[in-house]
Parts: C-alpha cells; sequence; structure tokens
C-alpha cells in the first residue's frame, strides 16, 4: 500500500510516497521550508501544500516533533507553543481533505529503522535516539512500538537532558566533536541504565557524522548509527498506517 509520509522539522517539512509493504520510497523527496513561526495554521498550510504537490488524494502519515497522544500534540518543545492541546491529525484532515494520522517524529524514524533499517530482526529492545535541535527517542520492544518516551526531556545534571547533548548544542556552544561527544555519552549511559537496551540506533543530524564520536561512546552494548538517514522520518511516518 502506498502512503505519503511526511517528516515535519524544525527547518523543514519533508515529503514522499512510501511503498509501506517495501520500506521505500515510491517517488523522489519533497521539502518545503518548515515556516516561521511554524504555528498550527502555518504548518497544516504548508501540509496541505506538500499533499497539493503530489496530486494526493490518499492516506498520509506524519511525523510530529512533540509527543503526541491520540492525535493531539501533547507538548511543544521545539515548536511553536501554541500546538500544545491542538488536534493535529484533525486539522491536517481538514486542510488536506485526507485521512492523516499522526505520530511522534522519533517514533516514526524509530519504526522505520526497527522494520527496514540498523533494527531489521532484531528482536528484543531497541532504543533508537534522534539527535538534531532537540533529541528524540523510540522504544521498540519486539518489533513494537512504545510510544512518547521524550527521552530528550528527561532531568539530567541539574536541567533538561536535550539543553545538555543535543547537537544543536554542540553547535550553538562550540563544542569539539570530541567535547561534545563526552557529554552525548554521559546521557546515553543514563538512558542505557534506565531501559537497558539490546541495541541504541542514532539517528538525526548528528548520526550521518557518527565516525567522529563513536570512539566515544561507552556503554557496554551494539550502537549503530541509522541507516535510512534523511527518509526514516518520512518512511516512519507511513508506517503509522501499518
Ligand atoms: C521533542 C520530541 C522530538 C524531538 C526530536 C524534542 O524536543 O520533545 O517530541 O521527538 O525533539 O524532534
Amino acid at each position: 500500500m502506498d502512503i505519503l509520509g511526511i517528516d515535519v522539522g524544525a527547518s523543514g517539512i519533508k515529503g514522499a510516497v512510501v511503498d509501506i509493504k517495501k520500506g521505500g520510497l515510491v517517488t523522489l523527496r519533497h521539502r518545503i521550508p518548515t515556516p516561521h513561526p511554524a504555528t498550527p495554521k502555518a504548518v497544516a498550510k504548508s501540509i496541505a501544500e506538500m499533499a497539493e504537490y503530489f496530486k494526493w488524494r490518499g492516506k498520509i502519515g506524519c511525523g510530529f516533533p512533540a509527543a503526541i497522544h491520540k492525535g493531539i500534540a501533547v507538548t511543544a518543545a521545539n515548536i511553536d507553543k501554541k500546538w500544545v492541546d491542538e488536534n493535529a491529525e484533525k486539522l491536517f484532515s481538514k486542510t488536506t481533505g485526507c485521512k492523516v494520522k499522526v505520530l511522534n517524529d522519533a517514533d516514526a524514524a524509530g519504526l522505520a529503522e526497527a522494520n527496514f533499517g540498523a533494527g531489521k530482526g532484531i528482536k528484543g529492545k531497541i532504543m533508537l535516539l534522534t539527535i538534531g535541535t532537540g533529541i528524540g527517542s523510540a522504544l521498540i520492544v519486539d518489533g513494537k512500538l512504545v510510544s512518547n518516551t521524550e527521552l530528550g526531556h528527561l532531568r539530567f545534571k541539574g536541567g533538561i537532558a536535550e539543553h545538555y547533548a543535543a547537537d544543536s548544542i554542540r553547535k550553538r556552544e562550540n563544542l569539539s566533536w570530541k567535547e561534545w561527544a563526552h557529554r552525548f555519552d554521559e546521557y546515553l549511559n543514563h538512558v542505557y541504565r534506565l531501559f537497558y537496551p539490546d541495541l541504541f540506533i542514532l539517528g538525526g543530524g548528528a548520526s550521518k557524522k557518527f565516525d567522529k564520536f563513536k570512539d566515544h561512546l561507552t556503554p557496554p552494548v551494539k550502537i549503530v548509527p541509522a541507516t535510512l538517514l534523511n527518509e526514516a522520518g518520512i518512511v516512519g511516518a507511513a508506517l503509522a498506517w501499518k
């Protein structure tokens, strides 16, 4: 079955038609800059523009950077605060005229990697962390997603974990890869001791530079970069319909 997968990120909204059986894109990706401010009204307009671009009339799956409960955004850490309590599914369904399912963006990436990427065929607990503007997390246990883990928001070092170890902090504080890797490693060990996953998959922007920091990561478990890279968010968004 083909689904239009859309990944809403801090700087870009990316979409493509996805074959959810094979987990691959059947069209090229299309990118629209995320509107600023990224209010519900403005983002909904971009989602409609995306559906229009693909002349889409079928189902849509959308990954969104907030905890999503029954289609409703319940947090808004790195997106406009007006999203809190907004029913994203209803809003996007209305503006596109299509049936839309919305899930957390990291949950989407986790589903994609567990089904078709670095976690394919792995039984047990998979923990995917996306390292970008914030830190997103997805926990997949024997193929089942435990949604909205939001581990970037753990209390850590007297603050919020993603404010200490996200890739945006590396850039903002001008940290060397080694300095940042030390911070991220402290956080990774913390998460490791909370869940004892069988596999860590690291996704998001920083994962493309995995070679620059992998040697500094110390949890005694397999740690691999995501393999679907730019496609994980889109493929996973479409998998909301699987
Ligand atoms: C948000 C998460 C999101 C992550 C990555 C965090 O700030 O709270 O919901 O998955 O950023 O976008």
